[in-house]
């Protein structure tokens, strides 16, 4: 017997113009969680589509308790034990959480009539997993949050009872609640015997859930270590192939910003926020924390015309705006990078030069044509500034990893120059060496003048990049502290004190 439960050796996969993994190793542990590391694009999707049953290695092999196997399906895969949560979701919106847990495997009673109540029983005990007892299982997926989403994603793969469970970014739209859920059930079927291959780009994790990890650049595989060995920066410098000082630059002085640009005055919207104030000056960035459910979303939305408030004002350099829509918002010199870039950010069956140039066209026109040579340098540009790793600038947007798609969604944004703009959750799925990038593009960014509002779920990178915290609860503003001398408790104790508000929410 082979002292791993799963191995994967030599491992060599190519797509059209890309080697994305050009022998790669990877080592697990019966009962063991191992983390998979490294930069966006650099090939663990890949591998994990690849252990899945998804992709066939062009070379190299896999070997389940020492033997070595093939999986000619995910399906099969399955089969043998090993089950994928992707990073993409795959949910059938208008079926039930019990029909997308059992998709395909409904218990059968002997006249090959389907078990329906025993289904709605055995779902109910997996939704209890996450304290989700009060889900009817019955409920169409489609109406349930991103967050529940993904949970019943992983319930899914738990639900085949395998062998090794791999969670490709599981945590990117978890709520913090519904993370400490998922790593108490990871130890627990770790102690059942069951492995997990766990990616996340949120470092401070892999400390929490893993006992081992293996590195990844480029396609290549690096190092694989004991987590307890090791410590973050031993991580970021292999992924990173350098180390990373002080990734959130330096504050500006205070004293450098310019006149107010929006200014927002008692904004309402029912059911969705009341009385929000707050303004925001040339040069400043403005980070807005709060817990799931505070209204941030909603309050930026409203402000980028994509729904209307009920009532209050908003000036953008002393002019009053009313944007009725996304357009109209972005005419008078708003931007929104929106939170799910997959529904209302990209457009993802075109290619990266369309998607980069996409929120400003009329630059790229001459008469009623489109000025293909300038579009491909700004591309070009783009491409380089944010190190989006691609061989071309006319690749499908859906091609690119996860990081690399965000970093396109915000190149777009950054390149229109907006007078202010909203970015939510700017580095969800980005990569260390890339957000350090990102941060540094915001600054430059607002050193021209723009006024930036962050919205992000994500403590760390508000208290790093923040020069303002602005603390949202219950749909209210709860207060505000200085960027330099804000702690996490400062923040924390602003977003769920609970004081009277005398407010309908
Ligand atoms: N179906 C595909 N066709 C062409 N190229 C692909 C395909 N899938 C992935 N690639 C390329 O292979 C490389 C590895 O991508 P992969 O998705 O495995 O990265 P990743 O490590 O998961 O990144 P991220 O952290 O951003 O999710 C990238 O250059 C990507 O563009
Ligand atoms: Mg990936």
């Amino acid at each position: 017997m082979s002292e791993y439960l799963l191995e994967a050796q030599d491992i060599v996969k190519t797509f059209p113009g890309v080697r994305a993994l050009n022998g790669v190793n990877l080592r697990i542990r019966k009962g063991e969680t191992h983390a998979l590391v490294g930069e966006n694009g650099a090939g663990k999707s890949t591998l994990m589509l690849t252990l899945g049953g998804v992709y066939k290695p062009d070379s190299g092999q896999i070997l389940l308790n020492g033997s070595p196997v093939t999986f000619s399906s995910s399906h099969d895969a399955v089969s043998q034990g090993i089950s994928v949560v992707y990073q993409e979701l795959s949910m059938i919106p208008a079926l039930s959480v019990a029909e997308n847990i059992f998709a395909n495997r409904q218990p059968v009673g002997a006249l090959g009539m389907i078990k329906r109540r025993e289904m709605m029983k055995k779902a109910s005990e997996l939704l209890a997993l996450f304290d989700l007892e009060d889900i009817d299982p019955a409920t169409p997926v489609g109406n349930l949050s991103l967050a529940t989403q993904q949970v019943i994603e992983i319930l899914k793969a738990i639900s085949t009872n395998p062998a090794v469970l791999i969670l490709d970014e599981p945590t990117s739209s978890l709520t913090e609640h519904e993370a400490s859920r998922l790593f108490e059930n990871i130890a627990r079927l770790n102690a059942r015997g069951i492995s997990c291959i766990y990616i996340s780009h949120h470092l401070s994790e892999i400390f929490k859930v893993a006992q081992s990890v293996t590195i990844l650049r480029d396609g290549t595989y690096v190092c694989d270590a004991r987590v307890s060995d090791i410590d973050e920066e031993f991580l970021i410098s292999n992924m990173v192939g350098r180390t990373l000082v002080d990734i959130y630059g330096r504050r500006p002085d205070p004293a450098t910003f310019g006149a107010v640009r929006l200014d927002v005055q008692n904004l309402s919207r029912a059911g969705e926020f009341s009385q929000v104030h707050f303004q925001l000056k040339a040069g400043e960035i403005v980070g807005f924390s709060g817990l799931v459910g505070a209204g941030r979303t909603e309050v930026a939305l409203a402000l980028f015309g994509a729904t209307q408030r009920d009532s209050g004002k908003v000036f953008l350099d002393g002019k009053e705006i009313r944007p009725k829509s996304p357009r109209d918002a972005i005419l008078s010199g708003l931007g929104y990078l929106t939170e799910d870039r997959k529904q209302h950010g990209l457009y993802l069956d075109f290619d990266i030069r369309q998607n980069l140039v996409s929120n400003q066209l009329h630059r790229f026109t001459i008469g009623a044509l489109m000025n293909d040579r300038a579009i491909d340098q700004a591309a070009a540009t783009a491409i380089a500034d944010y190190r989006i790793a691609t061989k071309s600038a006319k690749r499908n947007v859906r091609m690119l990893s996860g990081g690399n798609q965000q970093k396109v969604l915000l190149g777009a944004w950054i390149g229109i120059e907006p007078k202010v703009l909203i970015v939510d959750e700017p580095t969800r799925g980005v990569d260390i060496g890339a957000r350090s990038e990102i941060y540094g593009f915001l600054r430059q960014l607002a050193a021209k003048g723009t006024a930036i509002m962050v919205i992000s779920s994500d403590l760390t990178e508000i208290l790093g990049i923040s020069d303002r915290i602005v603390v949202m609860k219950g749909g209210r503003i709860a207060g505000e502290v200085e960027g330099a001398t804000a702690t996490e408790e400062s923040v924390i104790s602003l977003a769920t004190a609970t004081k009277p508000t005398g407010g309908n929410h």
